[in-house]
């Protein structure tokens, strides 16, 4: 696991685009796994800032999403699908039909999750963005008695709630989300993950210093090969 400590949010944003538009520069057709919430907005700036000064193209780039609420419209201003194209798609050339999202108001929910594993198993991964919670969860993979292999509907915990409730002004918070599972994140071929802020510092230790158990989701990177972790100062303090 490379540990990369910087000074803030900002700093960690421009790190972490550049190593995404590098890829995509390199690998125009790249699959990349992508997370929503705070943790990857400045990176998301940095790749739409440099798409439409014309330095990458996301034209043949092929997008999954880690997870989506249960029961909120595909469209409501809160659901991952409108996340990620405010803060991303709508800012560069990517196409439409290479975004995939879990779909949180599937009436088959158990045919849903085995068909997006199937969309995983044949994209093959490239990079996986993961932010983490202060739980330690990633994704939607929440703390358990055991490591998830694919997608499926969790019941969001409260640490969760109560860190994503706030972008909640007028209908209330989903209590279940559909999430990717922890064996398809490990299949990705790097992983990099941005943790910013010292709400995280504890889920940062327990990944990086503690043993490996599904209490800890995040601490089975310990296993991957090849994994980066932009973290700052903050979310640093207790390595
Ligand atoms: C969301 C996701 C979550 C978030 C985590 C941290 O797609 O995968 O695991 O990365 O909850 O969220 P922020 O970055 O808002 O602290």
């Amino acid at each position: 696991m490379e540990i990369i400590i910087m000074e803030n949010a900002a700093e960690i944003g421009e790190a972490a685009g550049k190593l995404f538009v590098k890829a995509i520069q390199k690998k125009p057709d790249i699959v990349l796994g992508l997370a929503t919430g705070a943790s990857p907005v400045p990176t998301y700036q940095y790749i739409s800032a440099a798409c439409q000064k014309g330095e990458v193209s996301l034209r043949d780039v092929r997008t999954y999403n880690l997870d989506e609420y249960v029961g909120l419209p595909r469209n409501d201003k809160n659901s991952y699908y409108t996340f990620m194209h405010e803060q991303l798609f709508n800012h560069t050339d990517i196409q439409e039909q290479n975004v995939h999202f879990l779909d949180g108001n599937a009436t088959d929910v158990e045919a849903e999750c085995r068909s997006y594993d199937d969309q995983l198993d044949k994209a093959h991964i490239d990079i996986q963005l993961l932010g983490i919670g202060r739980n330690g969860h990633i994704g939607f993979n929440e703390p358990s008695i055991c490591f998830t292999k694919g997608a499926f509907k969790v019941k969001l915990t409260e640490s969760t709630i109560d860190a994503n409730s706030k972008y909640f002004d007028e209908n209330p918070m989903p209590h279940y989300a559909l999430t990717m599972g922890i064996g398809s994140i490990m299949k990705a071929k790097k992983i990099v993950m941005i943790a910013t802020g010292s709400a995280k510092a504890d889920a940062m230790a327990a990944m990086i210093k503690g043993e490996v158990t599904p209490v800890c989701p995040a601490s089975i990177l310990q296993f991957h090969p090849n994994v980066v972790v932009y973290l700052d100062k903050a979310a640093a303090k207790l390595l």
